[in-house]
């Protein structure tokens, strides 16, 4: 399987169709598709030849943080090493920063087994939710 893997922005037609075709797309808003890819900085993609088979949608401000908001790859092609590329581009790009995520419960096991270490101290706060 020859991937090839650039900075290049997928169409939204291509996002919502690699989200749909794993298990992704039933917990994101892909209404919002759009947003979801210009309000980030960093976008890595994996075609095989013209489809998307893969996507790292993060966040990073280069020194300190990556937020990886997204690792999504089409269940055609998992277990193939597509989503750990795409990590290692990640990383690449902001070598100094750390790379957060919020695990899927899907690939709960996934990010331990590939070399990334649990923190107990990640606090979240929904939109739901207020300070008290
Ligand atoms: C989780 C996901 C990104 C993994 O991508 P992938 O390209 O299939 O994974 P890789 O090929 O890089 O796998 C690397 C290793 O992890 C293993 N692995 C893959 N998916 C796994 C999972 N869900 N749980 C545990 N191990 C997993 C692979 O077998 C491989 O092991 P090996 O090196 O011993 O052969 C992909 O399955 C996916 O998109 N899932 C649906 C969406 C999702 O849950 N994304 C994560 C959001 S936080």
């Amino acid at each position: 399987m020859a991937i090839v893997y650039n900075h290049t922005v997928p169409t939204v037609a291509q996002f919502t169709d690699l989200y749909r075709a794993c298990t992704l797309g039933a917990r994101r808003p892909l209404d919002a598709a759009a947003e979801m890819m210009a309000n980030v900085n960093l976008i890595l993609s994996a075609w095989d030849g013209d489809l998307l088979v893969g996507l790292a949608r993060a966040m990073t401000d280069r020194v300190q943080a990556t937020y990886l908001a997204d690792l999504a790859v089409r269940e055609s092609h998992q277990k193939h090493g597509i989503g750990k590329q795409l990590i290692r581009m990640v990383q690449a790009e902001a070598p100094r920063a750390t790379v957060v995520l919020l695990a899927a419960p899907q690939a709960h096991e996934y990010y331990g087994r590939i070399g990334f270490a649990q923190h107990r101290s990640c606090w979240i706060l929904r939109p739901e939710m207020a300070l008290s």
